[in-house]
C-alpha cells in the first residue's frame, strides 16, 4: 500500500487563520509517497511520526517518505506524513482524516490551526472561514472555530521556491502570537489579511491571476511586519514581483518557501536559477491525499 500525500500552499491568510480569520489554501501537484514498512532496528522518529504510530498502536514500523520537497519548507510536510500514516492503516472519510490528523498535529505542536491537515485531506482550493464555496466541515479548538469549504475553480500555475533554510512553525506562530497579544496593531494586520483573502477568493474564482499576484504582494507586505521573512525570502520575492504577477512567503515563514504567480516564466526560472535555490515549477491540483495498492 502506498499513500500519495500532496504538499499544500497557503495562498492567502497564514498566521491570521490561527485566530479564526479567513485563509485560502490549495494542494499542489507535488506528492510525497508514504509507505509503512515493518522494521526492527534503529528506528528514529520525529515527534509527529512517533505520536501517530502510537495513536494507531503500531510498533516496529519504518515510515518511508519519498518527496523532493525538504521538510520545514512550509509546504505541509508534517501534516502530510501524519495523514499519510493514518490513511495507510485505516479507511477514513476526508472529514475524519482532517479531524484526526489535526488532533495529532495539535497535540504534538501545541498550537496552530487545522488548515494544513484539512487542505491535504480535501484537496483543491480550500477556504477557511469564508462564505463562498461548497461547505466541507467545521473544527473547533480552544474556543476558535474553523469552517472549511471547497472552492471549485480552474487550477493555477505556481512556481514554488524553497528558500534553503527551514522554518519552524512552532517558533514563528509563537512569535506572531506575542505581537497579537500585545496590542491592537497586530489584530489590525490580521483583519487586513482577512480582507485580502476575501478579495483573493474572488480573484482566484474569476481566474484573474494578475489580481491574485497583486494581493499576494499585499499579503506578503503585511506578514513582513512580524519579522517572519528572511533576506533570502526577500530576494526570491523581489524576483517574483519582477517576473511574476506577485509573490509571497507561504506557511509559517522564518525560512521555508515562497510562491510566485508566473508571468514571464522563462526569465523567472532563469533568474531563480542564478540564485541557486530549489524551484518547483508546478500548479495547484484538485486532488487530495489518496492511497493505492502497489
Ligand atoms: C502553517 O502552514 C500556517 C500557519 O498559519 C500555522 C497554522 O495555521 O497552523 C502559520
Amino acid at each position: 500500500m502506498v499513500v500519495y500525500s500532496p504538499h499544500k500552499v497557503i495562498i492567502f491568510g497564514e498566521h491570521a487563520v490561527v485566530y479564526g480569520y479567513p485563509a485560502l489554501s490549495a494542494t499542489v501537484d507535488l506528492f510525497a509517497k508514504i509507505y509503512l514498512i515493518p522494521s526492527r532496528s534503529g528506528l528514529q522518529y520525529t515527534p509527529f511520526v512517533q505520536r501517530t504510530l502510537a495513536y494507531l498502536g503500531l510498533n516496529n514500523i519504518y515510515v518511508k517518505v519519498e518527496t523532493n520537497v525538504p521538510s520545514g519548507s512550509g509546504l505541509g510536510t508534517s501534516s502530510m506524513i501524519i495523514a499519510g500514516i493514518l490513511m495507510s492503516e485505516r479507511n477514513y472519510t476526508k472529514e475524519q482524516l482532517a479531524k484526526e490528523a489535526f488532533s495529532i498535529e495539535y497535540e504534538t505542536q501545541g498550537l496552530g490551526s487545522p488548515i494544513d491537515t484539512s487542505t491535504i485531506s480535501a484537496g483543491g482550493f480550500v477556504l477557511t472561514n469564508g462564505n463562498e464555496g461548497i461547505p466541507l466541515w467545521k473544527i473547533e479548538k480552544n474556543g476558535i472555530t474553523w469552517n472549511f469549504s471547497s472552492i471549485p475553480t480552474r487550477n493555477m500555475e505556481l512556481v514554488v521556491v524553497y528558500s534553503g533554510s527551514k522554518g519552524s512553525t512552532r517558533e514563528q506562530v509563537a512569535k506572531v502570537r506575542k505581537f497579537y497579544e500585545r496590542g491592537s496593531f497586530a489584530k489590525d494586520i490580521m483583519k487586513r489579511i482577512g480582507g485580502i483573502t476575501q478579495e483573493g477568493v474572488k480573484a482566484v474564482t474569476n481566474g484573474d491571476i494578475a489580481k491574485v499576484g497583486e494581493l499576494m504582494n499585499e499579503n506578503h507586505s503585511e506578514l513582513k511586519v512580524f519579522g517572519i521573512s528572511t533576506d533570502q525570502i526577500e530576494k526570491i520575492v523581489s524576483i517574483g514581483r519582477e517576473y511574476g504577477y506577485g509573490a509571497k512567503l507561504t506557511g509559517a515563514g522564518g525560512g521555508g518557501a515562497v510562491i510566485i504567480v508566473p508571468r514571464d516564466k522563462e526569465k523567472l526560472l532563469k533568474k531563480l536559477k542564478e540564485l541557486n535555490v530549489m524551484v518547483f515549477d508546478t500548479s495547484t491540483t484538485s486532488a487530495g491525499i489518496f492511497k493505492r495498492s502497489e
